[in-house]
């Protein structure tokens, strides 16, 4: 529990700004915390006159309300200032306030995080940066403080006009609920693991992960776009009934030019995996009575009726035979617990979807491939890596989520006495799993704050709206099991991706964060060392070659710009070109 003080300084009636302090607060006491609202509405408060007697009194010397706030906010763990943008500035009375509450300066404050709720008649989100700024440099005077969040109702003139914006305040609401009472323990693994872990659905967590993303029209779009409510979570998935819904609801247009049909194959674990088929309607394309086939997956959280299909359809419409399967625990897929992952099991769902493949009397079995994206990726590389009925692998956009799960982000956590702690988290909440029979899970995808990561921007633009979300995607929408990460935290995914002897695409977009994980993987079926000119050519795809494996560099994309083709990203030329020289 942190002790939070909530300061609102509009003197109006019917205060915009107010109005956000106040779902601030109610965010906040939900998540349990002990929560007060100050307003200075009706407070006494006088200038700083810079005597500097509170320097050695401890208290101001001017008798009047500032005192009382300046002690309130003294012994609060998190502060959060309210104020009207005033002349693209907090207002005076804001800064009077902060001014008075100069004995902080040589107190022992207790304060470690300041946020920042502003509303503005002015419709750009930069109309509270000077505001931010100012609050940045009263901040820059305190030891170990942080500023931590920052949200800018806009377009907001007359009093009340924030109520009429359900968005913004679910936005504030959720800044001030994210103050949890997890013990210390689940939020180290939380920060460092399921980041890693949740963030493949991708989670609210930003600790270890630090801002390398740039953005882009995506993620402006993705505070405008309106959230999807995530569906209730699936109950338990019967696996030899499996339920597969006949109408097309996917979140891209069905192809004129494919026959579609649903599938289902199980996997060496018993498991019944559910897949669409896609089969190109020109006959032509079958070379000697039988296609070429690939069967694509990912991304982490996602299911087929997401990137993986879109991909798979796009693929058939050039001569595959695809499916798009769910993997195991997902979807339409069988396997218990939901909301769970494996390296092990997920790799084998690729490996049962050649099984499933290879068998088929359309089907060369000399002539599969496989497309892994995201976390999918690094299980299409381990498939690889295994199955030598792969002939040729494409990576897209991928995520080696072993790493990320036992190295935290850019391997910051890369020791031993990280993964034990992390490791102590996920055994405490085994036996509380055990004990309590229920599974916790990690929350994904909530909004994030203006100033969260591009990419925590970038997954909720692509999960939470109606550009990408899909009600049965559940480990995107609700979670994992808070200790689903157990077994990728003792594995290593590309352990022997340098032993591929088939061909291997990978691709990433310059902008992505998650860009290391594919030059990694290079690097490691290569030997070879990756160096990505710091400046790309804009026009053109930058690619490194090393025998029969390739990097592709797509200039200025982003990690979701290959999880759907709003930006016209996904390179299905390359790809095709790929897969019709390798699976020959
Ligand atoms: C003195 C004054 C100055 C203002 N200056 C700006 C400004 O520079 N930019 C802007 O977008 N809005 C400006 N506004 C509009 C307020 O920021 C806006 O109405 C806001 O929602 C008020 O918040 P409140 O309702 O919490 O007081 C100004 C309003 C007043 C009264």
């Amino acid at each position: 529990m942190k002790n939070i003080l909530v300061l609102s300084s509009s003197l109006r009636k019917g205060s915009n700004s107010e109005i956000l302090a106040q779902e601030f607060v109610k965010g906040a006491a939900d998540a349990g915390n002990k929560v007060e609202f100050v307003s200075l509405r009706g407070k006494k408060i006088a200038f700083c006159t810079g005597c500097l007697g509170c320097q050695k009194k401890g208290r101001c010397v001017i008798k009047d309300d500032a005192n009382e706030i300046a002690e309130k906010m003294k012994s609060a763990d998190v502060i959060a200032f309210a104020t009207p943008i005033y002349y693209y500035e907090m207002s005076g009375q804001l800064k009077t306030m902060l001014d008075r509450a100069n004995s902080l300066y040589v107190s022992d404050y207790k304060f470690r995080e300041i946020y920042l709720l502003a509303t503005a008649a002015d419709t750009d989100k930069k109309a509270m940066n000077i505001a931010k700024r100012g609050i940045s440099g009263w901040i820059a005077c305190f030891e170990g403080v942080k500023f931590k969040g920052g949200i800018c109702g806009t377009g907001a003139e007359a009093a009340g006009d924030v109520k009429k914006m359900p968005l913004l305040l679910k936005r504030v609401y959720t800044m001030g609920k994210k103050f949890n009472n997890e013990d210390t323990q689940m939020k180290t693994f939380q920060k460092i693991a399921t980041t890693a872990v949740a963030i493949l659905a991708f989670g609210t967590l930003t600790a270890c992960c630090p801002e390398k993303e740039q953005t882009t029209s995506n993620a402006q779009q993705a505070a405008a776009a309106p959230a999807v409510q995530p569906a209730e979570p699936a109950k338990d998935n019967n696996m030899n009934k499996l339920t597969l819904t006949a109408e097309w609801d996917k979140v891209f247009p069905k192809s004129e030019k494919v026959e579609h049909s649903k599938v289902t194959f199980k996997n060496h674990f018993g498991i019944e995996l559910a897949a669409d088929l896609y089969v190109p309607k020109d006959m032509s394309l079958k070379a000697n009575g039988k296609f070429p086939a690939i069967a694509v997956s990912g991304p982490f959280g996602a299911i087929k009726e997401q990137s993986s299909g879109l991909y798979a359809q796009h693929m058939a419409e050039r001569g595959f035979l695809t499916i798009a399967f769910d993997p195991s625990f997902t979807g339409e897929s069988g396997g218990e617990p939901r909301y769970m992952n494996s390296p092990d099991i997920n790799t084998e769902d690729f490996m049962a979807s050649v099984d499933f493949l290879s068998t088929r009397d359309d089907v060369n079995p000399e002539r599969i491939g496989i497309i892994g994206i995201c976390g999918w990726g690094g299980m299409a590389i381990n498939a690889a890596a295994i199955d030598t009925r792969v002939k040729a692998t494409v990576a897209s956009t991928m995520y080696d989520m072993s790493r990320v799960a036992a190295n935290g982000y850019f391997d910051q956590a890369n020791n031993a006495k990280a993964r034990n702690e992390m490791r102590k988290a996920l055994m405490a909440q085994r036996t509380k799993e055990y004990k309590t029979k229920e599974y916790d899970l990690s929350e994904v995808n909530t909004l994030p704050a203006d100033d969260a990561p591009f990419f925590l921007k970038d997954y909720y633009d692509y999960y939470k709206t109606p550009r990408g979300y899909h009600k049965r995607s559940l480990n995107s929408n609700t979670g994992w099991i808070k200790s689903a990460g157990t077994s990728l935290l003792n594995t290593k995914l590309l352990a022997y991706a340098n032993e591929i002897e088939s061909a291997v695409l990978v691709i990433h977009g310059e902008k992505a964060h998650s860009r290391y994980f594919s030059e990694g993987a290079f690097e490691k079926m290569t030997g070879k060392k990756v160096k990505v000119p710091a400046k790309l050519d804009p026009a053109k795809n930058w690619n490194m070659t090393v025998g029969n494996k390739e990097l592709m560099i797509l200039p200025g994309a982003v990690h979701t710009d290959l999880y759907d083709d709003v930006n016209g990203r996904i390179p299905y030329d390359k790809m095709e070109e790929f897969f019709k020289a390798n699976l020959k």
